[in-house]
């Protein structure tokens, strides 16, 4: 009797790149992308979003499960790419690539073209990402952000920029 047999099974994912709604925060749907804090930055990001003053998506599968999120801030210039999560059993698939692409396609909507980013001096495979997709290194920048244990986190951040055109 065989046991045990590997077989490779290639899979094609349709993930539609939407607007994210309030209904989207619930920690049961985007809780993997972070803790509480996490979740109320997003909901202020929404809020800006009602403004139009930037894009905040989310990555949906076909059964409505969320599997990334992330924003465009256009009140920055130029505008900027934030907040970038990819739930981590989906990591390394191209999720992270088609959410940033679906994000500068936001930015080209609005006649922008070029896109901005920060990425942590310790997040080595986030910067190698953001270079194979073209953003290019522009400088150093003190960066910051609560943290659920009520303590703020600051970090050396490199900032990266793109031509869009
Ligand atoms: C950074 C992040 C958003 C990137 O998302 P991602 O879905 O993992 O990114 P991608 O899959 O598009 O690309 C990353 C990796 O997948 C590989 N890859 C891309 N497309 C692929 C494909 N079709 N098949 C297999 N691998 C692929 C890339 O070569 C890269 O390799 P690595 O795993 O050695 O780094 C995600 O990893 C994340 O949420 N990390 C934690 C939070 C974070 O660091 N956010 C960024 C803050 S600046």
């Amino acid at each position: 009797m065989e046991t045990g047999l590997d077989r490779t099974v290639v899979l094609q994912v349709p993930i539609t790149f939407r607007d994210l709604q309030l209904d989207d925060l619930d920690p049961q749907r985007l809780g993997w992308s972070g803790g509480a804090v996490h979740l109320e930055a997003i909901r202020e990001a929404l809020e800006w979003a009602w403004t139009g003053e930037v894009d905040l998506l989310v990555g949906e599968l076909p059964t409505g499960q969320l599997v990334a999120c992330g924003a465009v801030d256009h009140r920055r210039h130029p505008s900027e790419l934030w907040m970038l999560s990819v739930d981590a059993r989906w990591q390394s698939l191209g999720v992270g690539t088609a959410l940033i692409g679906a994000l500068e396609h936001r930015v080209i909507d609005r006649g922008g073209e070029r896109a901005g980013l920060g990425v942590e001096w310790d997040n080595p495979r986030a910067r190698a990402l953001y270079s194979r997709l073209g953003y290019v290194e522009s400088g150093l920048v003190l960066d910051g952000w609560p943290q659920d244990d009520g303590t703020r986190y600051v970090t050396w951040s490199t900032a990266m920029t793109k031509s869009l055109t």
